[in-house]
């Protein structure tokens, strides 16, 4: 595998490719079993499959959160080798945002789905989600990118990106892979207490107990509100949102029609570690 820290050094050596496929996909690092998939799918179709780490310091609103978000590079890189991954590409914060680049001067705005569920939770996050993906979009032009469904409203943002800035990729997304006791994985489960780390599934269990109150006819209404009871039994979660919203649109439903597409979306602090989630079916 080859690593690059340096994008004027990434660009010379896909200069060589531009005859191929390129695969690309970007994730934050504290890689799992969900990143992998996604590493599995590129290399499935493309010739050259480039995998990039960066902490995107413009897609925090907490400062905080920024500086514990774990990182591991070493393992990292065991990991996308084992995975046969062709390339790395791990920038610095001076590389992606050289002195005298003012983030808030370039502002992408993707209309009111900014402003619900986790934009509403974290303002500016997908500013800064759509402003390093279009960065390195422009520097990797892959032929293809991958996302995972576990982040689905970014996966609606990045569709929206590359429809809006006319991007000719071909993007994937591809379906959440989860523990054997259903806990979506994610590099912020690292964070978690043990004791937590028991709890944590109730999350998806909450999920499936929404679709189950659905299928058995309840309103939304009803159903978010069985759910909300169903997960703060436990006392140590703290819930930001459960809503149902429709998988095409991001719109909040007021009721759920058979044969649509509806998706569950849910967010928790459990003690210090906020946990999303999100479960897509159609009502049968
Ligand atoms: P990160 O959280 O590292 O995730 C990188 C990619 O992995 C995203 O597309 C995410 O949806 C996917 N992913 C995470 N957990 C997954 C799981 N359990 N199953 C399947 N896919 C999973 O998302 C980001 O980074 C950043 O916002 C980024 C897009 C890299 C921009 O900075």
């Amino acid at each position: 595998m080859l690593i690059f820290h340096r994008v004027q050094d990434l660009i010379k050596a896909l200069q060589n490719l531009r005859d191929h496929s390129i695969g690309f996909v970007p994730t934050m690092g504290a890689l799992h079993e969900g990143h992998l998939s996604l590493i599995r799918a590129s290399k499935q179709e493309n010739d050259c499959t480039v995998c990039s780490i960066y902490v995107n310091p413009t897609q925090f609103n907490n400062s905080e959160d920024l500086i514990k978000y774990p990182r591991n590079i070493e393992k990292d890189c065991q990991l996308l080798q084992s995975e046969n991954c062709d390339i790395l590409f791990a920038p610095t914060d001076a590389e992606m945002y050289p002195q005298g680049f003012h983030a808030e001067l370039i502002k992408i705005h993707f209309g009111t789905i900014e402003t619900i569920l986790e934009g509403a939770y974290r303002p500016g996050h997908f500013q800064g989600v759509g402003l390093i993906i279009s960065k390195l979009f422009n520097i990797i032009h892959p032929t293809r990118a991958y996302f995972g469904l576990k982040d689905l409203q970014q996966c609606f943002i990045i569709k929206k990106l590359v429809s809006d800035l006319s991007y000719r990729i071909e993007l994937r997304f591809c379906p959440t892979v989860r523990e054997k006791d259903g806990l979506a994985m994610s590099s912020r489960n690292a964070l978690l207490s043990d004791e937590a780390r028991q709890l944590a599934p109730q999350i998806y269990q909450t999920l499936l107990q929404v679709q189950k109150a659905l299928e058995q006819g309840y309103s939304t209404q009803g159903a978010i509100h069985f759910g909300k009871h169903f997960l703060l039994q436990q006392k140590e979660f703290q819930l930001e949102y459960l809503e149902i919203v429709n998988f095409e649109t991001f719109e909040f439903l007021e009721s759920v029609q058979k044969n649509t597409k509806i998706a569950i979306c849910l967010a928790a602090w459990l003690k210090n570690v906020r946990l999303i989630d999100n479960l897509v079916f159609e009502l049968r």
